[in-house]
């Protein structure tokens, strides 16, 4: 398997299933739309068919530029920042499908979007990694990594990039 930048011309969209229709949907239409107004950039895990017009996705992430209001951090990380929003990346989605799923690949690409995150913080600073969970599930699986989800919005979850980097495997 290999990850690649999302491209609806060689990926097929259409087959992925993840068991969260909204996931499902946004890969097949809003994906393309939103890497071309540079909006997201989206990768896609995908299994190498030769055979096949359009190749499988098993698994995508995708990731922006963001910014978090440093009333929304609890007090303990808000206590050195300025008053300032708090530059960071934002996950913005994370599926695997339902064949894949509980095989390591959704902390594996966790740690695949957290190495692209640190890239981009090297040229444009970025101090935490967010990511907003899709249900109490998707929270309880980015707990286990040592986010911290937000007073007052416990489906928005933050960890310090660098916390991140030293969990790289
Ligand atoms: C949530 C999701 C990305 C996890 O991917 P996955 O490949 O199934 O997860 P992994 O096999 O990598 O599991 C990694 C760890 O998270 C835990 N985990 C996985 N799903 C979990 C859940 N729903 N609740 C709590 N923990 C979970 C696993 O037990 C594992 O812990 P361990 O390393 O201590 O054994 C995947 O199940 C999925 O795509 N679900 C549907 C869409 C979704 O909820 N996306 C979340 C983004 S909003």
């Amino acid at each position: 398997m290999k990850l690649v930048r999302f491209d609806h011309r060689k990926h097929d969209a259409r087959s992925f299933s993840c068991g969260v229709a909204e996931l499902d949907t946004w890969l097949r239409r809003y994906a393309k739309r939103s890497q071309m107004d540079s909006l997201t950039r989206v990768f896609v895990l995908v299994e190498d068919d030769g055979a096949a017009p359009k190749v499988r996705i098993v698994a995508y992430f995708a990731l922006s530029m963001s910014s978090v209001e440093v009333d929304s951090l609890s007090d303990a990380d808000k206590a050195r920042l300025p008053r300032y929003p708090v530059p960071a990346v934002l996950l913005t989605r994370l599926a695997v499908s339902t064949a894949h799923q509980g095989q390591g690949l959704g902390g594996a690409l966790l740690y695949k979007a957290t190495k692209k995150a640190l890239l981009a913080n090297d040229a444009v600073a970025a101090r935490l990694f967010v990511v907003h969970a899709i249900n109490e599930g998707a929270a309880r699986f980015y707990k286990g990594y040592g986010f911290t989800p937000s007073p007052g919005d416990p489906l928005r979850l933050y960890i310090a990039l660098e916390r991140l980097r030293a969990q790289l495997p």
